[in-house]
């Protein structure tokens, strides 16, 4: 039996606790954070996040080998083994603001377990960071004068939020890298026993601590690249009147590209692409690779430019002006399936028809709480609304924002009834039936894709 002790009970740290208690029901597996509002969300029965599958995870282990806590120095102490999944956000302040990763919650996590440890530990890496920061913990927990030794692996985490269990249970593939000593090699079995209970070995990859660290920066950055990708293809459609859709699954047949992550759309969101991305420009800046830095950096500019785009397409097609028209924007989640607004494109784009003076409601089936944190000062002038029917009622247009399955099974006959007229329907996701919308009498514009209005002459 071993202690394993998670620290930082977030997006990464609660489900991935509760995946490893149930199938460890040997290991005892305690989940720690700083926030006692998320803890308390996590010993209820109302978690912290929505994800799929999650809450029967956690019932399933929850009291009999999962558990909960803010004593964060408590369970330091009886731990063997601590994967730390604290925030890594961008920098906001001083060198490297606005590219390089904010890694002082990181430091402030290995002094902590300095100065609580009685007996030599394991600590994972399970937060993304820059590559070679294994070195600089290593450094600090093993500059310690009781004369304990801690071994650092780095098993860096590829789930998705909204299949966040699902990723888990059935993983492509599971990182683990450490150092070539005997010690080093000993850890990572370790760790590589606990996968072992739920994934088949040959998934389990083992490397060298920066292998690791740096392929999981290289895989967002080529999931992210993807989707710039075919956005960049979407606005060359938009001039020519070929369909993006045609063109991803032309392309995608291929065995050598594939068929997933082609799907255009307002852009990528969340707390990781964007961030990861520019950790990667920032090192190879550092590094002095000053192509290598803009190569990646175009990936970040293409996705900002992506929702600019589809701003200014919303005000044109509405006659150059959405001021004082009511809009709702169907979905505040930077994905379906999730209740996570960080990062989100709908709120970036919600904020620019703010910006237009536009009247916005907003609705959501998981979100609302979560966007209106993300909005902040602005959220004042928005309506949260839970009931799409309600929301475009009185509209001029709709912009589907978020690809639930539930804004595609609408009743949009109803709907059109109750919108003002001329209305519009702006798919940023291209998820709903645009030649059946314009059946309905809607003007429907989607990404990448030949506009289809009732306007004479457009
Ligand atoms: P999160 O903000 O949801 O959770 C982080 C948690 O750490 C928060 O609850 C915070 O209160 C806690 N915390 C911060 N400092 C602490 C401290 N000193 N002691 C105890 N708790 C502390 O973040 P997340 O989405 O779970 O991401 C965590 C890491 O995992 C990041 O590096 C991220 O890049 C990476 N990651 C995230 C995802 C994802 O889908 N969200 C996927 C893979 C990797
Ligand atoms: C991502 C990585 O996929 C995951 O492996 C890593 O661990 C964390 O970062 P996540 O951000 O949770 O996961 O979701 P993901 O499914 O990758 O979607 C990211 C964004 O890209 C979303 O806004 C999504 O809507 C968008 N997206 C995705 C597209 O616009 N088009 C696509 O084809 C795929």
């Amino acid at each position: 039996m071993s202690n394993i002790l998670c620290i930082g009970a977030g997006h990464v740290g609660g489900p991935t606790m509760a995946v490893i208690a149930k199938h460890c029901p040997q290991h005892r597996v305690v989940a720690v954070d700083i926030n006692a509002e998320k803890i308390a969300a996590w010993q209820s029965d109302r978690l912290p996040i929505y994800e799929p599958g999650l809450k029967d995870t956690v019932l399933s282990a929850r009291g009999r080998n999962l558990f909960f806590s803010t004593e964060i120095e408590r369970h330091i102490a009886e731990a063997d083994i601590i994967f730390v999944s604290v925030n890594t956000p961008t920098k906001t302040f001083g060198r490297g603001a606005g590219k390089a990763a904010d890694l002082q919650y990181w430091e402030k996590t290995a002094r902590q377990i300095v100065e609580n440890s009685t007996s030599p530990k394991i600590v994972v890496e399970k937060s993304t960071l820059p590559v070679r920061t294994s070195e600089a913990m290593e450094r600090i927990l093993n500059s310690n004068d009781k004369g304990l030794f801690f071994d650092v692996i780095s098993n860096p985490e590829f789930l998705a939020e909204g299949t966040a269990i699902r990723d888990m249970e059935d993983p492509d593939r599971v990182l683990i890298g450490g150092r070539e000593t005997d010690s080093g090699q000993v850890a990572v079995q370790a760790i590589v026993d606990i996968y072992a209970q739920w994934v088949p070995r040959d998934r389990i990859i083992t490397t060298n601590l920066w292998s690791s660290e740096l392929s999981k920066l290289a895989a967002n950055a080529f999931l992210a690249q993807r989707i710039s990708s075919i956005n960049a293809i979407a606005s060359l459609c938009e001039k020519t009147e070929a369909d993006v859709s045609e063109v991803a699954h032309a392309i995608g047949t291929d065995d050598r590209i594939g068929p997933n992550f082609l799907r255009a759309s307002i852009g990528f969101g969340g707390s990781c692409f964007k961030k990861d991305i520019l950790n990667l420009v920032y090192l190879s800046e550092y590094y002095g690779l000053n192509e290598v830095a803009a190569y990646w950096e175009q990936v970040v500019k293409m996705n900002e430019y992506q929702k600019t785009n589809f701003v200014a397409k919303m005000v044109d097609a509405m006659f150059n002006t959405v001021t004082g028209k009511r809009i709702a924007l169907f979905g505040a989640a930077f994905k379906a399936n999730t209740s996570d607004a960080r990062n989100s494109p709908a709120i970036d784009i919600c904020q620019a028809l703010l910006e237009e003076r536009a009247q916005i409601v907003i609705t959501d089936p998981h979100a609302l709480d979560n966007a209106r944190e993300a909005l902040g000062e602005a959220a004042e002038k928005v309506v949260f609304e839970p009931d799409p029917y309600a929301a475009a009622q009185g509209a001029h247009a709709i912009a589907i924002l978020t690809e639930w399955r539930q804004f595609v099974e609408l009743d949009y006959g109803a709907i059109h009834e109750a919108m003002i007229q001329p209305a519009f329907i702006f798919d940023g996701r291209n998820i709903l039936d645009h030649r059946a919308l314009h059946d309905l009498g809607y003007n429907v514009y989607a990404i990448g894709k030949p506009p289809r209005t009732h306007f004479p002459g457009a």
